[in-house]
């Protein structure tokens, strides 16, 4: 008897290809909705191994029901979808697919900031709107990027890859982190500072830091309040983080200039969602490591993190 595995959504043919041999593989197919919680319930109490994406809720119930599960092999660096208590208590390894995924959240994050900060959204969908009816001197304009300060709000692998690009829009860096960053202090010039300080300094604020139970609201009322009214503010990591209610109030009594988000507190994002009808937000569907290179090499990943454990080797990325 083959070990069975359960995919959450529909991959990569090639890479489920790498995994059929050795394994019973089932998968949800429909690219249009998530796999209902009944479904998922089912599937897990046959399976030996599961594989998950970000938006999964991997509690105690799932882990409890899954009696013969050894993996989940979650294909995300995030893992606070996991319930990583229950995971232990039951010996269930969970992995996560961290490192090539670095550069193109990067790039994302500085795209978002950019459309952010430069109104592209908006500006292009007026243009297809038929509402560009003439040059007009200040519409469409937004804040300037090189040169700015740039605050990071959590300074892992991808909050420095954000970082190397920011220098080369010249921008002043300065990051919060749990740990100092001694060597890019050293190496790039990047500057720590408390997390008050940062974002009474900074005219971007980049959310980068892992959702813990300590980082729960980090971005609240009082904080928004410390930014600068013209700054902008770039979340890419999770919604929690942000306390979206609070933002709503800034972005529109002015505390704040305006916010790029590509994570939000309920994803998918409802389309009556408050933020989404403000002009001044830019939304995005969670999307920071979506290039096709990289949602395949995190394929791989998950792929071979499974292989692994049924083979008898320990799987690179364990959490
Ligand atoms: C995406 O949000 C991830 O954690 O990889």
């Amino acid at each position: 008897m083959k070990p069975k595995i359960f995919i959450t959504r529909k991959m990569d043919d090639r890479v489920v290809a790498t995994l059929q041999d050795k394994f019973d593989v089932r998968m949800w197919e429909s690219e249009s909705e998530p796999v209902p919680r009944a479904v998922l319930l089912r599937e897990v109490s046959e399976v030996d191994a599961l594989w998950t994406v970000v938006s999964d809720r991997v509690d105690r119930e799932l882990i409890e029901t899954g009696k013969k599960l050894r993996i989940v092999a979650n294909m995300a660096v995030g893992y606070n979808n996991i319930d990583l208590e229950a995971a232990k208590e039951h010996g269930v390894l969970v992995t996560n697919t961290p490192n090539v995924l670095t550069e193109t959240t990067a790039d994302l994050t500085f795209a978002l900031l950019l459309a952010t900060a430069r109104k592209l959204i908006l500006a292009e969908s007026e243009l297809r709107n038929g509402n560009w009816k003439s040059w007009s001197p200040m519409q469409f304009t937004g804040m300037d990027v090189g040169g700015a300060t740039l605050g990071i709000v959590g300074m892992g692998r991808i909050g420095e890859a954000v970082a190397r690009r920011a220098k080369g829009f010249n921008m002043h860096v300065l990051y919060h982190n749990r740990n100092r960053k001694h060597d890019a202090e050293a190496e790039h010039g990047f500057e720590y500072r408390e997390l008050d300080q940062l974002l009474e300094e900074a005219d971007f604020v980049v959310v980068l830091t892992p959702y813990t139970p300590d980082t729960v609201g980090l971005i609240s009322e009082r904080e928004l309040g410390l930014m600068k009214r013209t700054a902008v503010l770039i979340n890419v990591s999770r919604g929690g983080i942000v306390d979206e209610a609070a933002l709503y109030n800034a972005l529109t009594d002015n505390t704040i200039w305006a916010a790029g988000l590509d994570v939000f507190e309920t994803e998918p994002v409802p389309p009556d969602h408050p933020l989404l009808s403000l002009p001044n937000v830019t939304v995005l569907p969670h999307i920071g490591s979506a290039s096709i290179k990289t949602r395949l090499a995190m394929m791989n990943l998950n792929a071979q993190a499974i292989m692994d454990v049924f083979e008898g080797r320990e799987p690179k990325n364990i959490v």
